[in-house]
């Protein structure tokens, strides 16, 4: 009966993107879902890039997700944590909620204390993220995926935000990602890290 009810189904999700756990129903994208997957292992950072509605998001969620979990990036072993976030407002802090689910140093304790410290190292220096990963003590086989949807919002935020200094806190943030793919610690050096942002391209030009 279940069978037949998923059978009978609509295959497209509507208007919304495709969602990791839809991926037997996402076609048409093969090629692209391993060119993703081979700059990722090559870079560690891809910026997916297309006009708006083209399936940039339904192509990292229900693509490239799978194959990782999958194990198509051999290099890298099958076992990956996800951090996803809209960098939206605060990008800072966003990111901070994001890897506080993924990564708490100790998830047993306290959410709110967690996070707290997370964020806290994130602003206290550019190599908060890569502190943030080496304190989590994720196993020397885990890997680390950030996921930024809607990247763009780093600029929309510029203009918006009613903070006194919002270039300030999206120069810090774009700074923490580009120490984490530069620099790596010696804590680090067994994990992997890396990034995946989604930006729309028809109003804005990124340079990384
Ligand atoms: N391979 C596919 N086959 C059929 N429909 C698809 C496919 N990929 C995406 N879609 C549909 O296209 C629409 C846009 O997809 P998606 O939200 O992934 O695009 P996006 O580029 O991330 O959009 P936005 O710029 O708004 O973030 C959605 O309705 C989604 O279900
Ligand atoms: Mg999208």
């Amino acid at each position: 009966m279940i069978e037949q009810e998923r059978l009978l189904s609509n295959p497209f999700p509507g208007l919304r993107s495709f969602e990791t756990d839809e991926n037997y129903l996402f076609f048409g994208r093969d090629g692209q879902s391993d060119e993703v997957l081979t700059k990722l292992r090559t870079a560690r950072f891809v910026a997916v890039v297309g006009t708006s509605g083209s399936g940039k998001s339904s192509l990292v969620r229900a693509g490239l997700l799978p194959a990782l979990f999958s194990g198509h990036m051999p290099s890298a072993g099958s076992s990956w944590r996800i951090a996803t976030f809209r960098p939206g407002n605060s990008p800072i802090s966003n990111l901070a909620k994001a890897l506080s689910e993924v990564c708490g140093a100790d998830a047993r304790g306290n959410a709110a204390i967690r996070l707290t410290n997370i964020e806290r190292t994130l602003r206290r220096s550019s190599l908060g993220l890569l502190e943030v990963v080496s304190q989590s003590k994720m196993a020397p086989y885990e890997n680390l995926l950030i996921l930024a949807d809607q990247f763009e919002e780093l600029f929309r935020f510029r203009k918006k935000s009613t903070d006194e200094h919002p270039e300030d806190e999206a120069a810090a943030f774009v700074k923490l990602l580009q120490i984490s793919l530069t620099r790596k610690k010696k804590s680090e050096k067994t994990h992997p890290f890396i990034h995946t942002s989604l930006i729309n391209t028809k109003k804005y030009k990124v340079i990384i």
